[in-house]
């Protein structure tokens, strides 16, 4: 589908040879907490820009030498759904922004701006693209070109709202995608997200924690300490006098064993074998998948924060960013939008730089950054 495309190193050092634009500081504000109390990395402006993406991009590559700066860019791009968005209660501007492409054209707009992302990003930094049903399985080619399928991480379906009643032919879309990818699958940084437990979940778990401590009432369960195969060092050695059952080993050195049963961690069957408890209350939560039913946008619920029509859930945006950089790291936007990812790494500790071509974004971002506790020092830029 894409032989006829110019390879993305072409194409990369075509749009850098491009005169990047002449930038202006138009404001700087210091934010409600100071630098002092701020974990992030102070050497690093947090920055807005007023402009079109690529030409801020490339002047940040060019002029700001930020290639390979960035551990964590989230985009929420036009989905090429051929609609005109508009703020609710009425936006500053008529419309607030147009979300209407040709098919062709859209996918070379977002190849131009994936290339340099690509750029952008450091070593183990990632992208995630959330993207709409319409263009999803285009963009996903896309994706797999730039960034190389061996870096194709996964595809997050999201519950986005509840059904309506759809006067369609067809079944009601109440899903939208996420693509992640690393720049580089083995350096990414990633760490597992977990979420609580829901209904049906708990009540799973409490048949597998059916026992219950009677001093402390807390919930266990009693799970085997000893794993296949037969092993020659210390975890092959007797405990207590016990060896491991035929074919097998002790999953902990008998060391390790004798301290957790001092500690009252070890029951004991009628028959003396042993086995560890694990307490329901030490459980992490549940392991997030690639199915997020949990992080529908606030806009469907009437709940928003700014009422920018796309505006997305800040708490999928706190995933996002908790499981992809650490405190410090520069988290990017180049679609930002009411700004809900630079909200998010604000609040999360993280350093962060957004892009938005719209006077309206513009003015909110700048709100909200300065609104609420624990937002940090930024400035504000215009392309010429
Ligand atoms: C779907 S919205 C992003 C919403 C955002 N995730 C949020 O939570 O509010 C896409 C945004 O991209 C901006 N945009 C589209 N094309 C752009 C371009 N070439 N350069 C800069 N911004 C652009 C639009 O103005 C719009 O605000």
């Amino acid at each position: 589908m894409l032989a006829h495309l110019d390879s993305t190193e072409t194409l990369k050092e075509d749009i850098l040879s491009e005169e990047p634009p002449e930038v202006d500081l138009v404001s700087e504000i210091s934010g409600t907490r100071g630098l002092d109390e701020y974990a992030g990395d102070i050497d690093q402006d947090n920055r807005i820009y007023q402009g079109d993406n690529l030409d801020v991009m490339n002047y940040l590559i060019t002029e700001e030498d930020m290639a390979g700066e960035v551990t964590l860019c989230y985009i929420d791009p036009p989905y090429a759904a051929d609609h005109a968005f508009e703020s609710r209660g009425g936006g500053r501007n008529d419309p607030t922004y147009k979300d209407s492409f040709e098919d062709a054209e859209y996918l070379e707009y977002l190849r131009e701006r994936l290339v340099l992302i690509h750029e952008l990003l450091s070593e183990d930094g990632s992208i995630y693209v959330h993207i709409g049903e319409e263009m999803m399985a285009h963009v996903k080619i896309l994706l797999d070109d730039v960034f190389g399928r061996e870096n194709y991480e996964n595809t997050i379906s999201r519950k986005k709202c509840h059904s309506k009643n759809s006067t369609k032919k067809r079944y009601g879309n109440v899903q939208d995608f996420i693509f992640f990818y690393a720049k580089n699958s083995d350096k990414k940084t990633w760490e597992r997200p977990a979420r609580p437990p829901n209904k049906e979940e708990k009540e799973r778990a409490m048949k597998e924690y059916r026992y219950e401590e009677e001093e402390t009432g807390r919930k266990y369960m009693k799970v085997p300490i000893h794993a296949p195969g037969e092993r020659d060092g210390e975890t092959g050695e007797p405990w207590r006098g016990m060896e491991p059952p035929e074919g097998k080993h002790w999953t902990y050195p008998p060391e390790k064993l004798e301290e957790m049963a001092e500690e009252d961690l070890i029951v004991f069957s009628g028959n003396g074998n042993p086995r560890k408890k694990v307490y329901y209350d030490q459980r992490d939560g549940v392991p997030v998948t690639d199915m997020w039913l949990d992080k529908r946008d606030y806009y469907n619920q009437q709940q928003a924060i700014t009422g920018y029509p796309t505006e997305k859930n800040v708490e999928l945006l706190e995933r996002i960013v908790e499981a992809s950089s650490n405190e410090g790291d520069l988290v990017f936007d180049a679609f930002m939008g009411s700004g809900t990812t630079l909200a998010a790494a604000d609040t999360l500790n993280r350093n962060w730089i957004g892009i938005d071509k719209g006077d309206e974004a513009f003015e909110i971002v700048q709100e909200r950054m300065q609104e609420g506790s624990g937002h940090s020092p930024f400035k504000m830029y215009k392309t010429r």
